[in-house]
């Protein structure tokens, strides 16, 4: 069996040859285009795709060469059939020229047909493995060069497809989502694809630190710029010259602090604290925030002039109940991601999990799908993740009654504590049906009712 036809075009003005090679390439299997003249073979090629395309360079009117010229002058190498150009003897200059053109291989006339054939198998893998090669490469790609961002969704598909074209610029970035969506991510994304890759990613969280400390720390101080500054600090726009900061969180500015970053972004300069002299950086920008800036504005609660310097390009990321589709293959990552974490031999999730997740409202969006799969992984038993062990998680068609706040712990506590409420709901409060329903044991549900005072 020959695994490696192709679709040849062949061109030669001595009909004798052209009869004779076409013979033998079709009985290797390839399927053949035969052309008598340089422009006939150009009419094909503008008509169909070949894999190779084996030409004369004698040929009268226009050349072998000069249709391996235009080629080359209207068609990317990956558009281009494989070349291999047959040359009269000692025709050196021309083979030169050729291979800067592309041409892949030579045939010296008069050549035996078993070259030919071997020269066309040839050509015609290397080609293949050349197609295998970027289609592998491009899945790649497209699954994990989005330094970890899972999404088929349109919504998610676009939010990548802007990101990557915003890295290519410095402009300021505004990425607006609700707590969960994935707004750090993409500000990786953003940096990662830049062409300040090399250069430093600062992220300041504006939330978690207090507003007498936040401007030093964006800022830096000179030594004894105020009680405790017993040293000479670099703030993080300094530490970010060069490359990006990432300010998470702007929402939480005060309205002191916003009037600097204004500057900053106006200026690109700033004076540390305690400092005389003014220091200019080099940054790009990247702001996030998951409240409504606009409305903030509109109550004078947000600079107007510093909401339109950072939202020069704006990133919304919709929350995850907007696009349902992303939950399987999440569900899908994040099993994968636990599993090797806990080392868990587990397969999946069963499908009706997979589908009654896919209802649920997600509130925490995908970090609390992460935090769902990742206990689920933990407490499973089998090699399936079954609705035992997941769907009294909380996840109902129903809309939920939303997360008593951001923690982790305390999630994780109301989703234990909604857990049993629910188990026993459906157990009718017989705490033994609802221990088994949850697959505990009745000890355990006592301490879990004396822990969360359920009677
Ligand atoms: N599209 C995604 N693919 C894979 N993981 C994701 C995706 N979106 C979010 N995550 C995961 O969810 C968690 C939250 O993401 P991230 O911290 O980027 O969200 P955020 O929008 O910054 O949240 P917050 O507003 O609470 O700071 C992270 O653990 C991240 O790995
Ligand atoms: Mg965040």
């Amino acid at each position: 069996m020959n695994a490696v036809r192709g679709s040849i075009l062949l061109a030669d003005d001595e009909e004798k040859i052209l009869k004779r090679l076409g013979r033998a390439l079709r009985d290797e299997g390839h399927d053949v285009v035969e052309a008598t003249t340089a422009r006939e073979a150009q009419r094909h090629l503008g008509e169909r795709a070949f894999d190779l395309l084996v030409v004369d360079n004698v040929m009268p009117g226009m050349t072998g060469m000069d249709l391996i010229r235009e080629l080359a002058q209207t068609t990317s190498p990956g558009e281009r059939p494989q070349i291999v150009m047959m040359t009269a003897h000692g025709s050196t200059q021309i083979v030169r020229e050729a291979f800067k053109l592309g041409v892949e291989d030579f045939l010296e006339k008069p050549f035996e047909v078993d070259e030919l054939l071997a020269l066309a198998r040839r050509a015609v893998k290397s080609l293949r493995l050349q197609t295998e090669r970027q289609y592998l490469i491009s899945e790649r790609d497209a699954e994990f060069n989005h330094y970890g961002i899972v999404g088929r969704s349109r919504a998610m598909q676009e939010v990548i497809e802007r990101s990557a074209l915003v890295a290519e610029t410095k402009s300021t970035v505004l990425i607006t989502g609700e707590t969960g969506t994935g707004k750090e991510m993409v500000a990786r994304l953003i940096h990662h694809r830049s062409a300040q890759r090399e250069m430093p990613l600062i992220k300041v969280n504006c939330a978690a630190i207090p507003d007498t400390l936040l401007e030093s720390e964006l800022f830096g101080h000179v030594r004894g710029a105020f009680t405790g500054a017993t040293m000479t600090k670099r703030g993080k726009f300094a530490l970010a010259d060069g490359g990006t900061i990432f300010l998470d969180e702007i929402g939480t500015l005060s309205v002191a602090i916003q009037s600097k970053l204004l500057r900053v972004l106006q200026e690109r300069e700033f004076e540390p604290l305690g400092a005389e002299r003014t220091q200019r950086v080099d940054v790009r920008v990247i702001a996030a925030t998951n409240r409504d800036l606009k409305q903030m504005v509109s109550e004078g609660r947000f600079q107007e002039d510093l909401y339109y310097r950072l939202n020069v390009i704006p990133v919304a990321i919709p929350p995850l109940r907007e696009r349902r589709d992303d939950i399987p293959v999440l569900i899908e990552h994040f099993v994968q991601k636990h599993r090797q974490r806990t080392g868990k031999r587990i397969d999946g999730v069963a499908e009706d999990v997979v589908q009654s997740l896919q209802r649920y409202e997600w509130p925490g969006n995908v970090r609390e799908l992460e935090n769902t799969i990742e206990r689920a992984v933990v407490l499973a038993t089998g090699p399936q993740i079954t609705a035992g062990s997941i769907s009294l998680l909380g996840a109902t068609s129903a809309p939920s009654p939303g997360l008593p706040s951001l923690g982790l712990h305390q999630n994780l506590e109301w989703v234990e504590r909604e857990t049993i409420r629910r188990a026993l709901e459906q157990s009718g409060g017989i705490k033994k049906d609802a221990a088994e329903l949850m697959g505990i044991s009745q000890r355990a549900l006592s301490y879990y009712l004396a822990k969360y005072r359920i009677d």
